[in-house]
């Protein structure tokens, strides 16, 4: 056997997460976290393995990641009891990049596609100059868009995907109300709203209005001066806040409505005391969906906000926006 092919087949032996230095095959910049905590703990190193592809997986040149507000919960160390993620770790998990190597049983993908994808979470992620992902969870990336707003997409889109199509079946002609409509999920939830048909209600605070109303919200309730408990007859909640705004959520709802959180699960006693139903979401790779959000994209029918870029060197900067809960869309790092 090839040196080079010896080396492959032993890197393959391992679980690309837990690679060492020794097993390495070529080396990159990425933005890791060697223990859990503040933005301090983010650290550019130029010495991180890149990994080779599995037989299932494919090696993407990453042109742009996104950040998601999960991404410095986990950096902080919250999700540990869930994720038990091993260190260092390689933060951001949502990508738009190039194929670069196909392992032998990919067969929809080859070298040079132009792709995106909301990979495995459990996973090493795409503040990096390379990612390796599960062929499965990858699809073309829609045309229109740029690398930046094709990098914002996947995982803030797949969760209002599976939020409002799959948790809460939502239909044409029902009334929806959507939480947050100026943030990353919100934007995509309106806007899928009004795909499938429904009239879109969602809070906002003024200076977002004019945002919400241009992504085709029907009606926006100021969170600061107006009451949006006051709704009634809601076939659906799409809760992206929690809180006090979840239990407030309740009482709009008509019977037999549904609420979907996706950042606090919804009690069962008072959703049955509601006579409705809660959903909690928590968002899965999808290649298929990630298949037709870009033809939505491709068609004119979903748009992308961006809020800001960075750079690989800049990620605490834009850790440090995203955790201001202000964002106005999608915040994206930069990387080749
Ligand atoms: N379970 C899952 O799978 C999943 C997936 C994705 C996201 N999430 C979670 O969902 C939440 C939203 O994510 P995201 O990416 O959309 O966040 P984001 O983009 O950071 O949301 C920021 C937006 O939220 C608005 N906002 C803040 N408080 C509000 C309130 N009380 N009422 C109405 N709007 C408010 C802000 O507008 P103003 O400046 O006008 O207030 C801002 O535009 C995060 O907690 C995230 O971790 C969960």
């Amino acid at each position: 056997m090839e040196k080079t092919d010896l080396i492959k087949t032993q890197v393959r032996a391992y679980d690309s997460i837990t690679l060492t230095k020794n097993e390495m095959s070529n080396t990159m910049k990425a933005v890791q976290i060697n223990e859990f905590g503040d933005r301090s703990v983010l650290k550019l190193n130029d010495d991180v393995p890149v990994f080779v592809p599995t037989s299932k997986e494919v090696l993407i040149k990453v042109k742009s990641a996104s950040v998601n507000p999960v991404d410095w919960k986990i950096r902080e160390g919250y999700l540990q009891p869930m994720l038990n993620h091993p260190l260092p770790l390689t933060l951001g998990w949502d990508v738009s990049g190039e194929v670069t190597e196909v392992g032998d049983q990919v067969s929809h993908l080859k070298v040079g596609d132009e792709v995106y994808s909301r990979p495995d979470i459990a996973k090493n992620g795409s503040y990096a100059e390379f990612i390796t992902v599960v062929a499965d969870e990858v699809a073309i990336k829609p045309k229109s868009l740029s690398w930046q707003e094709a990098a914002g997409v996947p995982l803030a889109a797949l969760t209002a995907w599976q939020s409002l199509y799959e948790f809460a079946k939502l239909k044409e002609g029902e009334r929806v109300l959507v939480h947050a409509g100026s943030g990353a999920v919100g934007q995509f939830a309106i806007q899928l709203a009004k795909i499938r048909g429904a009239y879109v209600y969602t809070t906002t605070s003024s200076k977002n209005t004019d945002l919400v109303l241009g992504l085709g919200a029907d009606e926006a309730i100021d969170y600061k001066n107006e009451d949006f408990s006051e709704l009634r007859d809601i076939d659906v909640v799409f809760d992206t806040i929690g809180g006090d705004t979840q239990a407030n959520s309740w009482k709009t709802l008509k019977k037999g409505g549904r609420l979907v959180s996706i950042t606090e699960n919804p009690d069962e006693a008072i959703a049955t005391n509601h006579g409705a139903t809660g959903f909690f979401c928590f968002v899965q790779p999808n290649r298929e969906q990630l298949e037709k959000l870009a033809e939505f994209a491709d068609a004119g029918k979903l748009k992308v906000s961006i809020d800001s870029e960075f750079g690989l060197d800049q990620v605490a900067d834009a850790h440090e926006r995203s955790e201001t809960g202000r964002a106005q869309g999608k915040i994206i790092i930069n990387i080749s």
